[in-house]
């Protein structure tokens, strides 16, 4: 049983899988277009909305620091996929590079941790949106009934229409086809990086030093005693639950860590790129490069144009200039904002129904779901089962703490991808890789030393509802995945074949 487990798909059938007409997709992105992707999808919630809610909470001015450590922990873990993507360049991305590598059940692990953090994810970001829009439609005096707008903080029945509305129109857009909503995400990331440059220029006029003063506030310990909104660490250690000073910046990591995912989705994109050996490794880093410069640069501006303890925690980046008396940025801000998370939302969705599509052709899940729509060359299926599931999803949850559970799933994603490296050196040293990573096995231990130290920063709580998810993805495996898997079917049908066929002696 343990072999069945553990069974690799080997690599050079994941890639011929991909050139079986009926469920091919189409070759078509280039190195800018995955960089454009990256920095469609990085740059949304995490920067415009988190940066208020950490510094406030758990790091003051030191949120800056919280972003280069989780940037150093994403850098280590794209130096990882890069040379899983350049190798293994298949739909699926973590997925796909850990069934050609570590095995079937931990392929399915990883697929199903996918599919949270994408689909969560998405739900998140389409949330955060919808407040940008609500605030700006307050502006112009049109007011949506509170049953109608966000569930955060919400009370009583309700569901958030403008959510829903979105994730419906992008899953239209992705169901026509990549190309055109790659050229749809380009337009809206250069509106977004105007926006973002817009604060971290016009902003540093309006810096008071300060309010830096201290950069890193002092442990103050909170009265969260022992319970599960602690994060793990200070649990098991047995501290006192504390916020700010050295340990705050970590937790603050482990949070704005959201704002980095996404340059993982861009390895999803592998197999429809049209020379990912070359271009998936410069996709990946170049967004990574590009998004922790702005980040470190907004959150350093917007830190020093507010006392910390003031910032907002639903539009920190708008609210500032608010405060410095220029509220005409402030509306320029929270419009680029709403434009912007548009692409994170798509890319996010994108990214799941890839995921999905990869594991459907593996037939880990049902295969009906992986077959291309015939005109636009998508998979369309799972695009409108997710993306019907997913506006549910973001029409009636409360968000705040669903971004937890997708960082938990994407930092574990980091983990099993950096052992994958190291194991696929080992078993297929062969392999044509147009990217290594650097220092194996030293690089993918840190990787993984340091994507764990982010995990146990985590409240408690999100580790039991990530440990719940899970134990699902088990049962519908070995309900379904197990004897369904093509690579299983494949297995049986050949030793069938051995045994039936004439021995020396003219036997069967
Ligand atoms: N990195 C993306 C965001 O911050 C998911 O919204």
């Amino acid at each position: 049983m343990s072999s069945t487990l553990f069974r690799t798909k080997n690599v050079e059938q994941s890639i011929l899988d991909t050139e079986e007409p009926e469920h091919a997709l189409k070759k078509s992105l280039s190195a800018l277009d995955l960089t454009v992707f990256g920095v469609g999808v990085i740059i949304g919630t995490g920067i415009f909305v988190l940066t208020g809610t950490v510094a406030r909470n758990n790091a003051g001015p030191a949120v800056a620091l919280a972003f280069v450590a989780a940037g150093v922990v994403c850098a280590l873990a794209a130096l990882c996929y890069a040379e899983f993507a350049s190798t293994v360049p298949v739909a699926g991305s973590a997925y796909t590079f850990s069934y050609a590598s570590l095995g079937e059940l931990p392929a399915w692990i990883i697929g199903w941790d996918l599919v949270l953090e994408f689909a969560l994810g998405t739900a998140v970001v389409a949330v955060g949106w919808s407040g940008y829009v609500a605030s700006l439609m307050d502006n112009a005096g049109w007011h949506l009934p509170d049953a109608l707008g966000s569930r955060d903080g919400a009370d009583g029945f309700g569901f958030d229409i403008l959510a829903a509305a979105l994730v419906l129109v992008l899953t239209a857009i992705l169901v026509i086809g990549t190309k055109l909503s790659a050229r749809v995400t380009a337009i809206v990331v250069a509106i977004k990086l105007v926006v973002v440059l817009t604060v971290i220029i016009a902003g540093s006029f309006f810096i008071h030093g300060d309010n830096y003063d201290p950069f890193i506030p002092k442990a103050q310990t909170v009265d969260a005693g022992g319970s599960l909104q602690a994060p793990l660490i200070q649990l098991m250690f047995g501290w006192a639950p504390s916020n700010f000073g050295v340990m705050g910046i970590f937790t603050a990591a482990s949070v704005v860590f959201f704002a980095f995912i996404g340059f993982d989705v861009v390895a999803t994109a592998a197999e429809e790129t049209k020379n990912p050996q070359r271009d998936m490794p410069r996709g990946i880093l170049g967004s990574l490069l590009i998004c922790t410069t702005l980040y470190v640069a907004v959150s350093i501006v917007v830190t020093g144009m507010q006392h910390y303890s003031k910032l907002s925690i639903t539009a920190p980046l708008a609210d500032a200039f608010k405060a410095t008396g220029h509220p005409w940025f402030a509306g320029f801000i929270s419009f680029g904002a709403a434009v912007g998370l548009t692409t994170v939302c798509m890319i996010l969705l994108l990214g799941q129904t890839r995921v999905f599509f990869a594991m459907s052709r593996d037939g880990l899940l049902p295969r009906f779901f992986s077959q291309v729509h015939p005109r636009f060359k998508t998979p369309h299926r799972p695009t409108i089962l997710l993306g019907g599931l997913i506006a549910i999803l973001a029409g009636f949850t409360p968000l705040s703490e669903l971004a937890e559970l997708v960082n938990i799933g994407t930092l574990f994603a980091f983990v099993v991808v950096a052992i994958g490296v190291i194991v696929l050196r080992r078993t297929r040293p062969d392999l044509p890789r147009s990217f290594r990573t650097p220092w194996v096995p030293f690089l993918p231990i840190v990787s993984v030393l340091a994507s764990l130290w982010l995990m146990i920063n985590l409240p408690a709580e999100t580790w039991l509802r990530f440990a719940g998810w899970m134990v699902v993805g088990f049962v519908v495996y070995f309900l379904y995945g197990r004897s369904h898997s093509r690579l299983g079917r494949h297995e049986e049908t050949t030793e069938a074949e051995v045994h039936r066929r004439p021995g020396p002696d003219g036997t069967a």
